[in-house]
């Protein structure tokens, strides 16, 4: 389905970013796999593809990453902005640092990558950005206020985006995860866990695949009259 089509996935290196790449590698896709840390025995053996080193974060070293990416592969056709941050606390005790780093990784780092890559997806005949926001961004949590207001944020440059790249039909979706088996939610205690498991109509967590199945229907010409969508992916947890 993505034969032909040079991908950049953002915090590729583990959990659902690893699992889309992979998924667009089977797929036939080109892959630029982007994380602020790789482990030392990272392996991907799905097919084509380079790896870089950067921190979202770094607007410079985004733009340096990317121009890289741009050397190596000569052009871009889709984007998927997916790494991401938690740093949970009560707004009583949130410390400015914890706020500032969720917004930078999560909302400012969506920025500077679709910036530094924009330019060269809008010279594909079919481009696609596509954004892992979260339902937290939807429903909202107590504890994640930072999480929360960023990927709320992420919603709305999406939409924003996909209404101003319309017309050079470059299209721009995100996907909201409930709660998915990666290290992210292993943090989270088994009296959590099964807190939020009676929230879930379909009563399990997802995995990683279950995301990187819906990032692969909006990366391909699948969804080519579909754009500004957020979808949940989240067992039935967010109804809209
Ligand atoms: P993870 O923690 O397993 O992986 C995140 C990856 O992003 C890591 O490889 C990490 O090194 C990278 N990363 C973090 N900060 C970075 C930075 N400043 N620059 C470059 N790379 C950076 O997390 P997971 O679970 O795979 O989450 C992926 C995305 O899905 C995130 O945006 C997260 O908010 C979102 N999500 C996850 C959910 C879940 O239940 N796991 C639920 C809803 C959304």
């Amino acid at each position: 389905m993505l034969k032909g089509k040079m991908c950049v996935v953002t915090g590729a290196a583990r959990g659902i970013g690893y699992e889309i790449a992979k998924v667009f590698a089977d797929n036939g896709a080109e892959l630029a796999l982007v994380d602020m840390a790789f482990d030392e025995d990272f392996h991907f053996p799905y097919g084509e593809y380079r790896k870089y080193t950067t921190d979202v974060r770094d607007f410079e070293k985004v733009n340096e990453t990317i121009n890289s990416i741009l050397e190596d592969f000569k052009r871009i056709d889709i984007l998927v902005n997916n790494a991401g941050i938690t740093k949970d606390n009560l707004i009583l005790r949130m410390k400015p640092e914890e706020w500032n780093n969720v917004i930078n990784v999560n909302l400012n780092g969506v920025f500077n990558v679709t910036k530094a890559c924009v330019k060269s997806i809008l010279k594909s005949e079919a481009g696609s950005i596509i954004n892992i926001s979260s339902v937290i961004g939807l429903m909202g949590n107590a504890g994640q206020s930072n999480y929360a207001a960023s990927k709320a944020g992420v919603i709305g440059f999406t939409r924003s985006l996909a209404k101003e790249l319309a017309g050079k039909n470059v299209r721009v979706n995100a996907v909201a995860p409930g709660f998915i088996r990666t290290a992210m939610t292993d943090k989270l205690n088994e009296k959590q866990q099964e807190a939020i498991m009676g929230n879930i109509p379909l009563g399990k967590m997802g995995t990683p695949e279950d995301i990187a199945n819906v990032c692969l229907f909006f990366a391909s010409s699948q969804s080519s009259y579909v754009t500004g969508q957020v979808i949940g992916v989240d067992g039935g947890m967010t109804m809209y």
